[in-house]
C-alpha cells in the first residue's frame, strides 16, 4: 500500500510515522508512505498557501490552487482508491473502516490546517473526510497520524504475529480481555489462576466471558449494534 499525506506541517508526521509497527512495516516494503510538503505547491516568493475567507469571516482558508497542484500531482502518476481529507465534519473513524481502508492499494490523505480549505477541493477533489472524533483539533496532522496507524497495523505482514491484529479490541464489537505478563504474583496482586492453569480451552472460555462482561461493563454502545 502507498500513503501519500499532503500537509502545511509535515514536521508534525515525522515522529509518529516513523517508530514502532510502522516504521517496520516500512522496512518491510509493506506500506510506503510519502509526505508531501504543501508549502512546495505555494504561491509567490514566501509559498505561501492561505488567504483571508470570503464573506468577512475572521481566519485564514488554505487557496484551492496550492491543494489542486499538489493533489493532481499525485493523482497524475497513479490511481487513488481514496482521496481523504481530515475534518471534524467528516464520518468518525471506527475500526470496521480502518479495516476497509487497510484493503486499499494506493490512498492520499489531506490535512485541514487554519480554519478550513477552500470549499470547492471538497466538493471537486476529495472522495472521503473523516474525523477521528467530536472535538476540534488545531490542524489535521495527528488525525492523518491516527488514521494511517489504523490502517498499517492491519495490513499483512505489517505485524510479526498476523493474528494479533484480528484479536485486538473492536475487530468483533468486543473489548480484549484483561492481559497479564511475569510474575504470576506481583506485590500480592494474582494473575488469574486460570492462565497458568495450562488448558487452553479453559483459557479460551475465560477470555471469552470477560471479554463480554468488560464490554457490557464499559461499552454497552458497542454491544447493542
Ligand atoms: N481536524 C480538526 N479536528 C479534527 C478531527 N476531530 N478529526 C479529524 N480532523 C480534524
Amino acid at each position: 500500500m502507498r500513503i501519500d499525506i499532503i500537509s502545511a506541517v509535515p514536521q508534525l508526521l515525522e515522529s509518529p510515522l516513523n517508530h514502532s509497527i510502522i516504521k517496520r512495516a516500512k522496512e518491510k516494503g509493506v506500506v510506503e508512505i510519502n509526505i508531501v510538503n504543501l508549502h512546495d505547491y505555494g504561491k509567490g516568493k514566501f509559498r505561501h498557501i492561505d488567504d483571508y475567507g470570503f464573506g468577512g469571516d475572521s481566519g485564514m482558508v488554505i487557496m484551492p490552487e496550492p491543494l489542486y497542484n499538489a493533489i493532481t500531482d499525485l493523482t497524475e502518476r497513479r490511481k487513488y482508491d481514496y482521496v481523504i481529507y481530515t475534518s471534524p465534519d467528516g464520518e468518525i473513524l471506527d475500526q470496521p473502516m480502518a479495516n476497509s481502508l487497510s484493503c486499499a492499494e494506493n490512498i492520499i490523505i489531506l490535512c485541514g490546517h487554519y480554519k478550513g480549505i477552500d470549499h470547492r477541493i471538497r466538493e471537486h477533489l476529495i472522495t472521503k473526510e473523516i474525523s477521528i472524533g467530536n472535538y476540534v483539533l488545531s490542524g489535521g496532522e495527528l488525525a492523518a497520524a491516527v488514521i494511517t496507524d489504523a490502517i498499517v497495523r492491519l495490513i499483512p505482514g505489517a505485524m510479526s504475529d498476523e493474528t494479533s491484529a484480528l484479536s485486538d479490541s473492536f475487530q468483533d464489537d468486543l473489548l480484549a480481555p484483561p492481559i497479564y505478563t511475569r510474575p504470576a504474583d506481583f506485590r500480592g496482586w494474582k494473575v488469574p489462576e486460570v492462565l497458568l492453569s495450562g488448558n487452553p480451552k479453559l483459557i479460551k472460555e475465560w477470555q471469552e466471558a470477560q471479554a463480554l462482561e468488560r464490554t457490557k461493563r464499559l461499552r454497552p454502545d458497542l454491544l447493542k449494534k
